[in-house]
């Protein structure tokens, strides 16, 4: 009997001169610090980890309550409740030291000296973290966040400061809650960025009909989950189509044909957010038949499928 040779397709993507081994991702905020998955799901499997955002002081967050479901969705309004810095550098980075996953860390900050401050300190310290996400586009908080996610000119000035500070990956994370994320993802490009992605949350509303009262405590919140997979699949192709720097695809990914669809938008990888909640391991299951996607489809690497999106124009 003739035997079936299998050859793996090759996950392995780039970004700058960061090679990962796959391309699924997990999604700030909705992993923790990538310290504390429960025993069932192997971290290392995963592409990489994005930490959730990191201030530089501590902070609780917003009050309840600030997380409710929607159809296909739900709305947060967590308004970055995180350790801090300070924390953050003597607690987790020795951590990830065991770690053989890329660590990717999210910062977050209410202005430029913010931003700054924070890369300065972890770029004081020797650690394994393979570059940094700038969440320039958090909905929920009153100052920073999305003031910078909605400008250009200031997307492009706290892009070349804090290029010049670190020679890790520099990743803008983009906000959907914009006129032209073009010109946003072509402002971090132009100033140093080394990829942008998209997208964070979209802004939304929940109402209970019986007494009449928001469901969200800032009145405002994100919406994630795969409500959001049609926006973010639009953004990432836009980009795509401008930009040249590796686009990162967020929005409702729950499955392995949500990935593929993601890559022929423009995406070089994906993270996967709210799915995490419903299964910490889905990324996993997701990577797993990913690979049996590709070798049925006769593709020899992951790469194949970035942009393959036909188009009627
Ligand atoms: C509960 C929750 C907390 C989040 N916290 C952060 C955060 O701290 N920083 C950030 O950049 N994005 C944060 N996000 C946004 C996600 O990283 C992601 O961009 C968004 O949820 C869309 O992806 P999804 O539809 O797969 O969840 C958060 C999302 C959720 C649902």
């Amino acid at each position: 009997m003739k035997q079936r040779i299998s050859i793996l397709a090759d996950l392995r993507i780039k970004i700058g001169n960061e090679t990962f081994d796959n391309p699924i991702w997990v999604a700030s905020g909705t992993f923790g610090y990538g310290t504390e998955a429960p025993d069932l799901v192997d971290v290392n499997r995963l592409g990489a980890i994005v930490t959730k955002s990191i201030t530089r002081q501590p902070r609780e967050g917003n009050p309840p309550p600030r997380i409710v479901e929607t159809p296909s969705g739900m709305i947060n309004s967590i308004g970055l409740a995180n350790i801090g810095v300070e924390r953050y550098i003597r607690e987790m980075l020795p951590i990830y030291e065991n770690l053989s996953t890329k660590i990717i860390m999210n910062i977050a900050g209410t202005d430029i000296q913010e931003y700054v401050e924070i890369m300065k300190m972890v770029e004081s310290v020797s650690s394994v973290i393979v570059g940094y996400e700038i969440n320039i586009s958090c909905p929920n908080v009153k100052k920073g966040g999305m003031e910078f996610g909605v400008d250009c000119d200031m997307t492009a000035k706290l892009t070349a400061k804090l290029r010049n500070i670190t020679e890790r990956l520099l990743i803008m994370k983009l906000s959907p809650n914009v006129s032209d994320i073009v010109s946003i993802g072509m402002s971090a490009q132009e100033s140093g960025a080394d990829a942008v992605s998209a997208i964070n949350t979209v802004v939304g509303m929940s109402i209970n009909a019986n007494t009449g009262e928001s469901n969200i405590h800032t009145t405002y919140g994100g919406l994630s989950g795969p409500a959001i997979k049609p926006v973010g699949l639009a953004m990432v192709h836009k980009l795509y189509q401008d930009l040249s720097i590796p686009i990162i695809g967020i929005g409702g990914i729950v499955n392995r044909e949500d990935v593929v669809e993601f890559m022929m938008a423009g995406s070089v990888a994906v993270q996967i957010g709210t799915a995490n909640f419903r299964n910490p391991g889905i990324s996993e299951d997701i990577l797993d038949t990913l690979e049996i996607f590709l070798e049925e489809t006769h593709r020899a690497a992951a790469t194949e499928l970035i942009g393959a999106v036909k188009t009627h124009s």
